[in-house]
């Protein structure tokens, strides 16, 4: 197969969807793969790096999306790429249709097969091209609050770990999935006491077992949130409800009891925060600060680590690119489920039930559809 690896041109966005270690994967299976000029360059990747690699590069987008049968990607594609892909393209990429009618639309109307990172599922539920970037927000959100705990940043003055004589700071995680855990794994390193809460009993039994003895679990309601970050120097957000807004578990009037230059690090600001003062930020320009609490939510916090996420997501991603290429998107989804979960729009048709419903589309059940396909 003819794989095209596009440079991202959303803004500030630097990873890219293959490294050279993966080309020479993807070459030994047999396929061409062609890269755009400078496509690795945000993430450290030289053209050089790629053609030792066995790629070939391409001056323009065009010519990527002129010659691939397969597009892999990071982000989903803006508008100025729409009028680019090609009428039975596979698109390998982060979608988030639900989140983007114009998008959706656009896709239908140029009949790609558009298979999304965000949606495919294992059988136990989890979700393999999402959790990489979860597990580099969780650790940087310790990174970044023992930052902003500095006083010339509006911080309390706290070091994470103390000094011998001198108590460590108290961090409280808010949710004790994969953000949660790398997060409290991160601080508990550092030396720092850390509370994780959830509303799993059985998830706190099995951080209770695995976590260093600096880790506490807790069971998350309202009274012990309270309790809590009266004495917390650093609060990470970190709660999902899957296909729902985040619950606002830290609310506007609970910042008067925090102290001040306490630090909130809403990871879950990319569904809504579970702080109700959270509003999304951007790297440039990351904090704001209400009732002398320090907020930090960035909503694409891999982002500023592109290296080390363009490695994390493409460990994840190539199996399944390569599967896509060895057997084509049709028989490689009908093989294994975790790719069929994530068909999302394919020749014009919404295969995937959240996205029809998101924008009130007609749908197709995706065994239906390649059922009625391979007829
Ligand atoms: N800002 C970023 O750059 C960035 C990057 C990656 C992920 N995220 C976001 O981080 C959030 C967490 O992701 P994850 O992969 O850890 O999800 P996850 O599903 O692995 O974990 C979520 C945890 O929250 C718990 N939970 C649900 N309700 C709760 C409550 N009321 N109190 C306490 N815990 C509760 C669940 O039991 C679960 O253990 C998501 O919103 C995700 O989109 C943001």
């Amino acid at each position: 197969m003819i794989i095209g690896v596009p440079k991202e041109i959303k803004n500030n966005e630097n990873r890219v969807a293959l490294t050279p270690a993966g080309v020479a994967e993807i070459k030994k299976h047999g396929h061409t793969v062609y890269m755009q000029a400078n496509a690795g360059t945000g993430s450290g990747f030289s053209d050089a790096d790629y053609t030792s690699a066995g790629a070939t590069i391409l001056p323009t987008i065009e010519a990527v999306y002129e010659t691939a049968e397969m597009i892999i990607k990071v982000k989903e594609p803006i508008a100025q790429e729409y009028n680019l892909i090609r009428e039975d393209q596979l698109l390998f990429t982060y979608f988030h249709f639900a989140s983007s009618e114009e998008l959706t639309h656009a896709m239908i109307a140029r009949k790609a097969v558009c298979l999304a990172y965000e949606t495919v599922e294992k059988a136990d539920r989890s979700l393999p091209l999402l959790i990489p970037m979860s597990e580099v927000a969780g650790r940087m959100s310790i990174q970044e609050g023992a930052h902003y705990l500095e006083k010339p940043l509006k911080g309390r003055g706290i070091l994470l770990g103390g000094v011998p004589g001198v108590p460590p700071a108290r961090v409280l995680v808010l949710g004790g999935g994969v953000v949660g855990t790398q997060a409290a794994k991160m601080a508990a390193g550092l030396g720092a006491h850390v509370t994780i809460m959830d509303v799993s009993l059985a998830r706190l039994r099995y951080l209770d077992d695995i976590m260093p003895p600096n880790v506490d679990t807790m069971m998350s309601n309202e009274y012990n949130i309270r309790e809590r970050i009266k004495v917390s120097d650093l609060i990470i957000g970190a709660v999902l409800i899957p296909g729902a807004k985040a619950p606002h578990l830290i609310t506007r009037d609970m910042l008067k009891i925090m102290r001040p230059g306490t630090v909130l690090v809403d990871v879950a600001v990319d569904q809504g925060g579970c702080i109700e003062t959270c509003k999304p930020t951007t790297h440039e320009n990351p904090t704001f600060i209400i009732d002398d609490v320090v907020h930090y939510c960035v909503a694409n916090m891999p982002g500023a680590v592109p290296y080390t996420s363009t490695l994390a997501l493409t460990n994840a991603t190539l199996p399944y690119a390569i599967q896509l290429a060895n057997k084509g998107w049709k028989k490689a989804c009908q093989e294994n489920r975790d790719l069929l979960s994530g068909l999302n729009v394919v020749k014009g048709e919404v295969v995937y039930k959240g996205v029809a419903d998101a924008w009130g589309l007609s749908y197709t059940n995706v065994d239906d559809y390649l059922e009625m396909a391979t007829v």
